[in-house]
């Protein structure tokens, strides 16, 4: 027999949990309608310090608690959610979620992007489901595409901007001409980053999301740690000024593309042709573009965080997992993790590479510097020289390569620093054309 409503159990009480509790409760009729049942928050797990948040003394107290054998064993709770983030003690939750046979719904993209693999299998012994569309983007339908509208295609490239307050502060940099440090406060004084913005500005992030978005569009186990990863940090100003002058805008792009029967995942800021989509998406926004053998390209873009946004993925998952509960169905089959990839090391990936250097302004440099170039089969396709600083007797050259491999390109940035008039490779950025 179906069941007459389904429960839910939240853990936290954060900005996203909050939200999603708002919304369980005011739009209570709505997902009613949706589920085929009520769907009934039950009980909410706090930490001892939340309890005198604002939002406890709005909900009926009898709501929370802050023991965890007393919420795991409150009866009646179907669904937990979880939106403390981070890996522990979130781990730990989820994987007594699913042994107790409940369904799981979380935001938490670390804790799915280290562990989808052992957590997908748990809830597979169990008969329930893992379900984490909130984890990648925000509101942006990311992981139902991939399970479900794309499924029928072999996916041969994901190209993702997948941290918005990397795209910000990556936008006043190119549009304010703000340096590096200038525009983080920005984005710290608007909330976008945090008080240490090393997860975001590192591409720590970006890497959690997109190996969870390779896993499932490539059916294989990626981590966190077999992605290639550089922040932003080291852009200035006159990396976006060179950039224009070639026709690019620099993005910290998320990669992951089949390439000689291996995949490549790869998180680094890169040049992208000024015409192309991803290099007009600006501010907070995320979008991801994927090119399967059936469907073409096809492109996913909203704002990427944010409480409403993320609880209106969160509060979809549970919308289909009350249905799942309701009709005594698991779900299985949403996500297979197959077994792992080969995976092509970062020295095999081949791109065209952007080098900025600071030399001295005497004759006979860039023969030099294209010698080292050319001793590393790397061909230069245009260089820039501005007129050189009198005060400091520099010049800055910035060259643009044909294809090579990176491992090519990083024993020529070795040979260009040993150069006595090289005083500085400024920056070297890879080319997606
Ligand atoms: N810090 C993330 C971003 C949002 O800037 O996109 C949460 O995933």
């Amino acid at each position: 027999m179906e069941k007459q409503s389904v429960g839910i159990g939240l853990i936290g009480l954060g900005i996203v949990a909050s939200q999603v509790a708002r919304v369980l409760t005011e739009k209570a009729n709505l997902l009613a309608e949706q589920a085929g049942c009520p769907v009934v928050l039950r009980k909410i797990k706090v930490l001892p310090q939340d309890m005198s948040r604002p939002q406890v003394a709005e909900m009926d107290a009898a709501l929370f608690t802050t023991d965890d054998d007393q919420f795991f064993n409150t009866p009646g709770i179907d669904i937990i959610v979880e939106a403390i983030g981070g890996e522990q003690p979130a781990l730990e939750y989820l994987r007594r979620a699913l042994s107790g046979g409940r369904y799981v719904v979380t935001s938490n993209k670390e804790v799915v992007a280290k562990h989808a693999a052992e957590l997908l299998s748990l809830a597979r012994e169990n008969g329930v489901e893992l379900r984490c569309e909130a984890s990648v983007g925000g509101g942006i339908p990311l992981i139902s595409p991939f399970q479900h509208d794309l499924v029928a295609n072999e996916i041969k490239g994901i190209y993702a901007i997948i941290n918005g307050t990397t795209n910000y502060i990556l936008t006043r940099m190119d549009k304010d001409g703000l340096d590096f440090a200038s525009a983080l406060g920005q984005a710290q004084q608007l909330g976008y980053a945090e008080a240490d913005p090393t997860n975001d500005v590192e591409g720590i992030d970006a890497v959690y999301k997109l190996a969870i978005l390779a896993s499932l569009a490539f059916k294989c186990q990626v981590r966190p740690d077999d992605i290639y990863r550089e922040g932003i940090s080291r852009l200035s100003a006159r990396d976006f000024r060179y950039a224009r002058e070639f026709g690019f805008a620099i993005k910290l792009l998320a990669i992951a593309k089949q390439s000689d029967g291996s995949l490549e995942v790869r998180v680094h800021p890169v040049f992208l042709p000024q015409d192309s989509f991803l290099a007009k998406v600006d501010g907070v926004y995320n979008a991801v573009l994927a090119e399967g053998d059936l469907v073409g390209k096809v492109i996913l873009l909203g704002e990427g965080a944010g409480p409403l946004p993320t609880s209106s993925a969160v509060v979809a998952d549970v919308v289909q997992a009350a249905i799942d509960v309701r009709r005594g169905t698991d779900g299985v089959g949403h996500w297979r993790i197959a077994g792992d990839v080969a995976l092509k090391p970062m020295a095999q990936v081949e791109t065209r590479y952007y080098f900025r250097l600071s030399t001295a302004d005497t004759a006979g440099v860039l023969a030099q510097i294209a010698q080292v170039l050319g001793d590393h089969k790397i061909s230069i396709s245009s260089a820039i020289q501005k007129e050189a600083d009198s005060a400091t007797q520099a010049a800055e050259i910035v060259l643009m390569t044909h294809p090579a491999p990176e491992s090519a390109a990083q024993k020529a940035l070795a040979g260009l620093e040993r150069l006595s008039v090289v005083r500085e490779v400024s920056n070297l950025i890879r080319v997606e054309d």
